[in-house]
């Protein structure tokens, strides 16, 4: 451990409550409580005065106009992602800073670094490139890519010609890849050959050929990672590399208008169905760019690494657009944690002298079980901040984060937001404090946040209750659902009408005003982080000719949080096997990708349903975590529910 910190104990009562000390608050962004009070009073003036670091080729007319599920920031204002992401450090002088590292998983293969200016000509080059493929403004681009430089690159390039970018998590199955393409219509898709994962050479290209099979999509760009042995389909496929070089390196940035459609970043809801997140462009650049500097003490000089997957919504804010926006070093790894060894992740840190590492929960489990000896084997000495992300913590894992990894010296930022929001909601700000297991903090200034009951009445501090967001609402607050603006009102909406957002997560608060969040209130799974709805892997199960019918629900896990456990009745006439088993991993795996694949199948001959014939998922759940399952009188079958106690040995 190196220098001891003294941090500041206010209450000597309370066991781990950090508070910052003067260093730490000096160093900070914003470091008076006051800020609180202030943006409270004046929301729109507090993310307006925000919005002016940004760079916009018009100023808005207004900040915020608010009307029933249609609400807009910076009306009338236009700028650019792209141009706020790059051109602008590059016209104060700071081209040459290093905006990208790029570690591969071989470690006999070097980092690539890209300044500024190289990333610019990249992403112009790349940008002139989907221009020549017919790609226009508003014109929706797939991309399917792995952790490589090229799917930060491929993201500028859609934003600096206003096409909307979709990425899709390169885990996901070519199923998944096809739903997604069709939905978002998009004609041009690029991926890669491949990727290294676990020391092994991953065929991409394949699944991205068997995913557009049946989609708008007629073009697909290829970057080259591996040796490029894939087949290419004359016409239709284009190495990366070749059309990069015959482009220009000039492509002016196009000035959006501020509503104008950023990207689209499908994720899960209740139903099998995954809804395409709309994010628009002014309200998102402005709460990403604050949000990283003033959450990660984003500092000139700083090589800042967020662990996430660029397929999520924290791989676009946290790895791409808001570090950029700063114009810090923003660090992407290709692979796997455990390649070659436990100790990559601090072996990165130390070789590229990491200051702020953001990661999930699950992962930090993880590396807690590998044991202490990986991260004391290297200087992590570097590291000033930490944070967390994607789903509960626990004291354990908070407190091993803090005192291996951070040295006890570091900050936990433990950030609560969603997809949905684009950027960071809930969290304790570096300079203010505090940083306590399992709370994640107060709402970032400017951002009103109650916790209701199911009638829409404020809970008492220390009660819990459900986490809505208040108009005026942050500006990167999605703005609907792509394709089905009825769903987005149902889902966010309805539940306490329009000028309150239901963020379907549960939350309590305590007298200070910070929250600490209880997990999901719907039938959305965090697995390892990974965000999935128990109805997509039933009607994935669904799809195999075996299956009569089928419930899933979620189990806590020690290292992933919650996995799915399926109850699988199967045809008459087909018995269960292990055989049957596998292939059912295997239809999951088909259809949705490794992360859907359950931890449990469990044969049953019956499910308990209500009498109008619904599965109640409810008891099952009760059932696989061992507690009491409640009232079954609305049961028209309640005797399933003894058989199932005693075949998975039921003791609640
Ligand atoms: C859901 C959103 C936010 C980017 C990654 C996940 C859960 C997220 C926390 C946290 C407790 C958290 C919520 C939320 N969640 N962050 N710090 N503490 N829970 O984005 O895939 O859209 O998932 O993740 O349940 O609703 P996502």
């Amino acid at each position: 451990m190196s220098e001891a910190i003294k941090w500041v104990k206010k209450d000597p009562l309370k066991e781990n409550v950090f508070w910052p000390n003067e260093a730490m608050k000096e160093r900070a962004w914003v470091s008076d409580e006051s800020i609180y009070a202030e943006a409270k009073a004046d929301p729109e003036g507090f993310w307006a005065r925000q919005a002016e670091e940004l760079h916009w080729s018009k100023h808005w007319d207004k900040a915020y106009e608010f009307a029933p599920q249609n609400y807009k920031w910076f009306v009338g204002g236009k700028l650019n992602l792209s141009y706020n992401s790059l051109d602008r450090h590059i016209e104060a002088g700071h081209g040459d800073r290093i905006a990208l590292i790029w570690e591969p998983e071989p470690v006999d293969e070097e980092a690539v670094k890209l300044t500024y200016k190289e990333l610019h000509r990249l992403v112009s080059k790349l940008a002139n490139v989907l221009k020549g493929l017919g790609v226009q403004k508003g014109d929706r681009v797939g991309i399917y890519l792995p952790m490589i430089p090229e799917a930060v690159i491929a993201m500028q390039a859609c934003a600096r010609i206003g096409a909307p970018h979709s990425v899709v998590f390169s885990a996901f199955s070519p199923d998944s890849l096809r739903d997604r393409m069709i939905d978002a219509g998009a004609k041009v898709l690029i991926t890669a050959d491949g990727y290294y994962r676990r020391g092994k050479a991953i065929n991409l290209k394949k699944n991205a050929d068997a995913g557009i099979q049946g989609t708008p999509v007629e073009k697909v760009v290829v970057v080259k990672r591996l040796d490029g042995s894939v087949p290419m389909e004359a016409e239709r496929d284009l190495w990366y590399h070749e059309l990069i070089e015959g482009a220009s390196a000039e492509c002016p940035a196009e000035q959006m208008d501020s509503e104008d459609l950023a990207f689209l970043l499908y994720t899960s809801g209740t139903t099998g169905e995954p809804k395409g997140i709309m994010h628009t462009t002014g309200g998102y650049a402005v709460q990403s760019y604050i949000t990283a500097k003033w959450d990660f003490d984003l500092h000139e000089g700083d090589v800042y690494w967020c662990t996430a997957d660029v397929g999520w919504i924290t791989g676009h804010t946290y790895i791409n657009y808001g570090p950029l926006m700063n114009g810090v070093t923003s660090v992407m790894y290709e692979g796997s944690p455990d390649t070659p060894d436990c100790g990559r992740m601090w072996a990165i840190i130390e070789k590229h002298k990491i200051t702020q590492l953001y990661t999930a929960p699950t992962a930090i489990r993880m590396f807690l079980k590998w044991g202490d000896e990986w991260p004391a084997k290297h200087d992590l000495s570097s590291l000033r901040l930490l944070g967390t992300v994607g789903e509960p913590i626990n004291v354990d894992a908070w407190m091993w984060y803090f005192k291996k990894i951070g040295g006890g010296r570091c900050p936990i930022i433990d950030t609560w937001w969603q997809t949905e929001s684009g950027a960071t909601l809930v969290n304790s700000l570096p300079g203010i404090g505090p940083f306590i297991p399992t709370i994640a903090g107060r709402p970032f200034p400017g951002v009103i946040g109650r916790i209701l009951d199911a009638g829409g009445s404020p809970v008492p501090a220390g009660e819990g209750g459900y986490l809505s967001i208040v108009s005026p609402f942050p500006p990167a607050l999605t703005r609907g659902i792509y394709g089905d603006m009825e769903r987005f009102k149902a889902q966010y909406y309805t539940e306490y009408g329009p000028e309150r957002y239901f963020t379907s997560d549960g939350a309590r608060v305590d007298e200070m005003g910070n929250i600490r969040i209880t997990g999901r209130v719907d039938d959305v799974m965090n697995v390892a982080g990974h965000r999935l709805a128990t109805a997509e892997v039933e009607s994935a199960l669904a799809q195999n000719d075996k299956v009569s019918e089928v419930a899933v629900v979620s189990r806590p896990h020690d290292l992933k949080g919650e996995v799915p456990v399926a109850f699988v009745l199967l045809k008459a006439g087909v018995a269960h096997s292990d055989e049957i088993r596998k292939e059912l991993m295997g239809t999951v795996t088909t259809v949705i990708g490794p992360t859907g694949r359950p931890d449990e199948i469990i044969f049953v001959d019956d499910v308990p349903k209500t009498r109008s014939g619904k599965i109640m998922r409810r008891v099952l759940k009760a059932l696989v975590r061992n507690e009491p399952v409640g009232d079954l009188t609305t049961l028209q079958n309640a005797e399933s529910v003894d058989h199932l106690k005693e075949m998975i040995g039921y003791s609640g």
